[in-house]
């Protein structure tokens, strides 16, 4: 007998950067010297002061439910960090700790959205939020940004986006795969563009820490102050701590909305792991060096790969201002000949560089930028060094 599934899964793919890094991780099971720049992860250790909490909380037998939504002392140290970090104010009631910022994601959207409800993601987009969307009977309203412009999203585009079924607006800045940070200015023309729409404002933070820019991080709370009331914070503790084998994240947003994503999680996965909340509660409150060590030694990688990849022929790169991704233009390298074939598209370049020349790296299709390939930085200058060496030599052998 046949399973039959749930009609909603047609409407969802597999993660292609999953199914990528699985088939990297397969060749080198099988003794292939794979340099991968497929890793949506630090490579660097979480902190040793982080996993020391852990340790103590579970030798003191911090080990059964706590409430859904987190322990009182997680939501204190989160809104402190908010505060702090980010000048936002916000009560216990609005804070929800989930199971990574996937999960809150995947909530917010699962209490927000009736069915044919649409959402504003701007390409290229993170995989899964469009994904998320349809898994919640929801549509995903594409916007298209332009690499000319920084990746950085137009309001006139979002204005002409918005229609009387869009709920919520998607804000990620550093985005992941271009890298790009939405400047304040974007921010407030995106902020004009919906003040008088009644949507969400969904401002997906998780990559605030690993920052480039001299300016600092912002997000359209910060520049559009009056918005507080419909903009709910997405953030985590995966990227910025090197934790993203813990699973903690959080939203920050309208009490409502939390309230209903805390119903959804009560029936789901009830409270994220408890001593992983003692662990997060280190890492907010602790000390910051090891945060910072390693932003600074991505910043060094960004600068070798950005530099590296430029001299490719028929490759381009825009150096990123956030988290740890080139997201690199090989259009140059697309239609020309390859072993008697035209190289079709950027999946085919992703394909020829894993299994001739044992470079993973993920292709933009399904990020929505087609002619793009993400190469993560996060791995060693070595294995950057050998990649490029590889990718050039791939490039050289171009008809
Ligand atoms: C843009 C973006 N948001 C959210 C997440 C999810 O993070 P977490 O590990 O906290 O679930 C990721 C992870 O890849 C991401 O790239």
């Amino acid at each position: 007998m046949s399973i039959k599934l749930a009609n909603r899964l047609a409407s969802v793919r597999p993660s292609p950067t999953l199914t990528l890094n699985a088939k990297a991780r397969a060749l080198a099971a099988q003794g292939a010297d794979v340099v991968s720049f497929a890793a949506g992860e630090p490579d660097f250790d979480t902190p040793a002061h982080i996993k020391d909490a852990a340790k103590v909380a579970l030798d003191e037998g911090f080990t059964k439910y706590t409430p859904t939504g987190g322990i009182p002392e997680l939501k204190a140290a989160i809104i402190e960090k908010l505060r702090h970090d980010n000048r936002l104010e916000y009560a216990p009631a609005q804070i929800l700790a989930a199971v990574g910022a996937k999960h809150a994601l995947f909530n917010i959207f699962q209490a927000l959205l009736s069915p044919g409800d649409e959402v504003i993601v701007f390409a290229p987009y993170w995989v899964s939020y469009p994904d998320m969307v349809r898994l919640a009977d929801g549509v995903p309203v594409v916007v298209q940004t332009d690499p000319k412009a920084g990746w950085v999203p137009n309001p006139d585009d979002v204005r002409r986006a918005l229609t009387p079924r869009t709920r919520a607006v998607v804000l990620n800045s550093p985005s992941n795969p271009s890298g790009a940070v939405i400047p304040a200015k974007a921010l407030e023309g995106i902020a004009e563009a919906v003040r008088d729409h009644d949507c969400l404002l969904v401002s997906d933070d998780i990559y605030e820490r690993l920052l480039y820019v001299p300016e600092g991080f912002q997000n359209i709370a910060n520049v559009a102050p009056d918005l507080i009331g419909r903009t709910v914070v997405v953030n985590g503790f995966s990227k910025g701590f090197a934790m993203t084998g813990w699973r903690l994240g959080y939203a920050a947003g309208p009490k409502e909305l939390i309230a209903g994503m805390q119903m959804i999680q009560d029936q789901q996965t009830s409270n994220p792991t408890s001593f992983v909340q003692k662990a997060a509660i280190a890492a907010l409150k602790g000390p910051q060096e090891p945060v910072e060590q390693m932003v600074a030694e991505f910043r060094k990688r960004r600068d070798m790969m950005v530099a590296g990849l430029n001299r490719i022929d028929g490759v381009s790169c825009a150096t990123p201002q956030g988290a740890f991704y080139c997201f690199v233009d090989v259009t140059g390298l697309i239609g020309r000949g390859y072993k008697g074939q035209p190289v079709t598209d950027s999946m085919r370049v992703s394909e020829i560089l894993l299994e001739d020349f044992l470079v993973a790296a993920v292709p933009g299709t399904p990020f929505g930028a087609e002619g793009f390939i993400r190469f993560s930085f996060a791995t060693s200058p070595a294995k950057i060094e050998k990649g490029i060496a590889r990718i050039a030599e791939f490039a050289s052998q171009l008809a």
